[in-house]
């Protein structure tokens, strides 16, 4: 078939541009591929008996579900021996994980949530991968936790995988965010989009409306006016959807636009947030603002929060720059009324 860039091709490309060194090119590699290998094992469904319940928990306190465990593994395992990283780091992992003694190290450090959407797996609805790419600091070997504590906006790479209907990856190395669709017939991941734009305006939001008991002030406002519509101060209709994958909600606003709100609520304050710094909120925002879109707390930009710990939780407001501006406004709105008294 003509004019097919595969993934490997593309990152080739990336080198000689000078915007990749070949270090990366192999890292990249090596989790594309372990994420073909996630793909299988979640086509497999009931039948390769991946589903369900691992019966043990990870540091967070969240109970682990077969796939979660065997998605760690395979990263671990195709990761550990390349040569190309000096540590990793998990979701389902305390502390990261040291490259085996036997093996060679590199210069970067990979974080990843091996299986984002747990909660979606029984029920054969889209998960995926997010991963996070580091450079470790001179000297760090082996890296400790302090060593993977950068702000986002270090990264060198970020990207995830869908498995969903097909399995897409979307990825940035600083030049662009890009989409490569699996072939399953060859088993490369092909060049679908490239240079994606986010339309800076949206009438699509995501946000988990069953918390809004426990919203604060800017949230309740932001989402009232979106669910009045054309009859409130808006003026116009919006639409919502939430599928509980964060990977396949990103993945509808990289596709079309739109605006996803996991923010910090009464339940989760305590905690900093829902949805952990290192290994999810990073990734997506350096993959939403290389398409031209916004990524924030409400109040800072995401990434450049200055992470404190490894499964440190953030609130997230992303997607279509333009309502991530409207939410930050009702954030500011309420903050200047609070210090006015
Ligand atoms: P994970 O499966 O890696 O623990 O992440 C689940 C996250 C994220 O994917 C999603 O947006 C959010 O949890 C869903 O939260 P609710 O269950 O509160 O809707
Ligand atoms: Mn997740
Ligand atoms: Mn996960």
């Amino acid at each position: 078939m003509p004019n097919r860039t595969p993934l490997t091709r593309f990152l080739i490309e990336a080198e000689r541009a000078g915007q990749i060194t070949p270090e990366l090119r192999l890292l990249i590699e090596v989790v594309a591929r372990a994420c073909k290998s996630i793909a299988n094992e979640v086509r497999k469904g009931a039948l390769g008996g991946v589903l369900g319940d691992a019966g043990t928990g990870n540091v967070q306190g969240e109970a682990q579900k077969k796939l979660d465990v065997l998605s760690n593994e395979i990263l671990l395992e195709a990761n550990a021996w390349g040569g190309h990283l000096a540590g990793i780091a998990s979701e389902e992992l305390d502390e990261p994980h040291a490259i085996p003694d036997a093996y060679p190290k590199g210069n970067f450090l990979l974080l990843f949530d091996p299986l984002d959407g747990s909660s979606n797996i029984d029920v054969n609805v889209s998960v995926g991968t997010i991963f996070s790419v580091l450079r470790c600091p001179d000297g760090a070997s082996p890296p400790t936790t302090r060593d993977f504590l950068q702000p986002g906006r270090t990264q060198v790479a970020a990207g995830y995988t869908v498995y969903g209907p097909s399995t897409v990856l979307v990825l940035t190395v600083g030049f662009g965010t890009h989409c490569f669709t699996l072939d399953r017939d060859t088993g490369s991941f092909i060049l679908t989009r490239r240079d994606i734009r986010i339309p800076a305006d949206t009438a699509e939001y995501a946000i988990n409306s069953s918390n809004a008991r426990h919203w604060d002030a800017p949230a309740r406002r932001y989402i009232g006016e979106l669910e009045a519509g054309s009859t409130g101060p808006r003026g116009r209709d919006f639409n919502m959807r939430w599928v509980a994958s964060m990977v396949a909600d990103v993945h509808r606003i990289i596709s079309r636009g739109g605006i996803f709100l996991y923010p910090a609520d009464a339940k989760c304050r305590d905690k900093g947030g829902r949805l952990r710094l290192m290994y999810e909120a990073n990734p997506m925002a350096l993959l939403i603002e290389q398409a031209g879109g916004a990524a924030s707390t409400g109040s800072q930009r995401l990434l450049e929060v200055q992470p404190t710990g490894l499964h440190q939780r953030v609130p997230v407001v992303l997607g279509s720059k333009n309502e991530v501006a409207e939410y930050e406004r009702c954030v500011a709105e309420a903050t200047a009324r609070r210090a006015s008294g």
